[in-house]
């Protein structure tokens, strides 16, 4: 029997986009290759689309990565749904006399993306179109999950513990900063922290205990993004994550862990260069399990696995929480819908533990579960609409539609 094609997508046009080449490597080289054909799809930081077995190593991509090397190829993904194809451009032409030449194909994606233009319901719409399975959260849910404003929104909504925040736009800073910052200052109070609205691994993010540090907050979150939200800040908070698999009614939570932050917020630098880059998320000071006592543990996972359903999450994420050491108070800090690492060194310490390669197997089989469901969706109604539409003007049209 051929071995089932599994695409493993990642890279793309993000501030994460060096991170996702370090989760998507080590994926690649934990998954079982007598089941599976893995097929690298690495999307440059420019946004061009690429195969070939030598992108399935860190060389392909340190010191630079080199579109000319032997082996890999340009290819764009065929969008027709079922097709799964990823058709190779010939000397910087997609086809050459006319004729398509299929370079890999398909059978299932894993989108491995950290950030924009992957992890934020955009990949994942064009993996709807294409109608292939994919193992990871779909367009909505992560959208939201990417979203720090909807996000928190859609948190509130259904009664999660979330802290007070403010939403700002840049249009409003750029106007009168001055009056934007004094609206921040009238409802929440010092000290805040400031947060593009759709950026990830800590980019962008401050803490601000004055007007100047919230002025330098806030533009340095506008040249992220033009939407930022501003949060009640949680002094010296116990950091804490668990990790939700599954899909559907069948959901389940990892263990806990405690990323050792020592009072600082947890930035770029604590999370992926610390042991030299090449862990990931793997690499960060943590306790685990986090010790935080079993009632809370549990509480942790019972609400992450609500959160995963309520958001309707599909796949492996990574849910993030703080609590507040003086009240003892429980937030959710935010939803990634495509953990760091994909949050394998959690499922691997969970009890019963679940090691990488069968971790795989999930992803697998819950894109292909998700599939199965869609299909016995009808994406059809049949109607003589078209037989009675009269085109001649508005009149007919508005007439078609009732
Ligand atoms: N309201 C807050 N109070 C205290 N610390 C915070 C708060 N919000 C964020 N942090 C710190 O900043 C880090 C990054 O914030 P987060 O919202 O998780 O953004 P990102 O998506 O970039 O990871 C958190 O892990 C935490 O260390
Ligand atoms: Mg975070």
């Amino acid at each position: 029997m051929s071995k089932l094609k599994v695409g493993v997508i990642f890279g793309s046009r993000s501030c994460e986009h060096e991170v996702s080449v370090i989760s998507a490597v080590q994926m690649m080289q934990h998954a079982d290759g007598d089941k599976y054909d893995i097929i690298p799809v690495y999307i440059s930081q420019e946004g061009a689309w690429y195969t070939g077995e030598p992108l399935k190593s860190m060389t392909a991509y340190v010191p630079a990565f080199d579109p000319g090397k032997p082996g890999i190829q340009r290819v764009q993904p065929d969008v027709t749904a079922r097709s799964g194809a990823l058709i190779a451009y010939d000397r910087g032409r997609l086809y050459r006399g006319g004729s398509r030449r299929i370079a890999a194909r398909m059978d299932v994606a894993i989108p491995v993306m950290h950030g924009l233009h992957g992890e934020d319901g955009t990949l994942q719409g064009l993996l709807e179109l294409m109608n292939i399975p994919y193992a990871s959260s779909g367009v909505s849910s992560s959208a939201i999950s990417m979203d720090k404003i909807f996000m928190k929104q859609v948190f509130r909504s259904f009664g999660f513990p979330v802290l007070k925040d403010l939403p700002v736009l840049r249009s409003a800073w750029r106007h009168d900063a001055v009056a934007l910052i004094k609206q921040v200052e009238s409802t929440l109070p010092y000290p805040v922290f400031v947060k593009p609205a759709n950026l990830g691994s800590s980019i962008g993010v401050s803490r601000a205990t004055d007007f100047r540090s919230l002025s330098d907050a806030l533009e340095l979150a506008f040249s992220y993004d033009r939407r930022v939200l501003v949060e009640e800040a949680v002094s010296d908070p116990v950091e804490v994550n668990c990790s939700v698999l599954g899909y559907d009614d069948s959901v389940r939570a990892s263990v806990v862990e405690m990323p050792i932050t020592d009072g600082q917020l947890l930035d770029f630098h604590e999370k992926y260069l610390r042991s030299g880059g090449a862990k990931g998320m793997a690499s960060l000071r943590r306790v685990v399990p986090a010790p935080i006592g079993a009632e809370l543990t549990q509480r942790i996972q019972t609400l992450s696995k609500e959160v995963f359903r309520a958001l309707d999450c599909k796949g492996v994420v990574r849910i993030d929480w703080m609590i507040d050491p003086e009240t003892d108070g429980l937030t959710i800090t935010e939803i990634n819908a495509i953990p760091g690492s994909l949050a394998f060194y959690l499922w691997a310490q969970s009890d019963p533990p679940l090691p990488y390669r069968p971790l795989i197997d999930c992803l697998v089989e819950i894109a292909l579960k998700a599939q199965a469901d869609k299909d016995e969706n009808d994406f059809a109604y049949r109607s003589d609409i078209l037989k009675n539409a009269h085109l001649s003007g508005s009149k007919g049209a508005k007439g078609v539609k009732g």
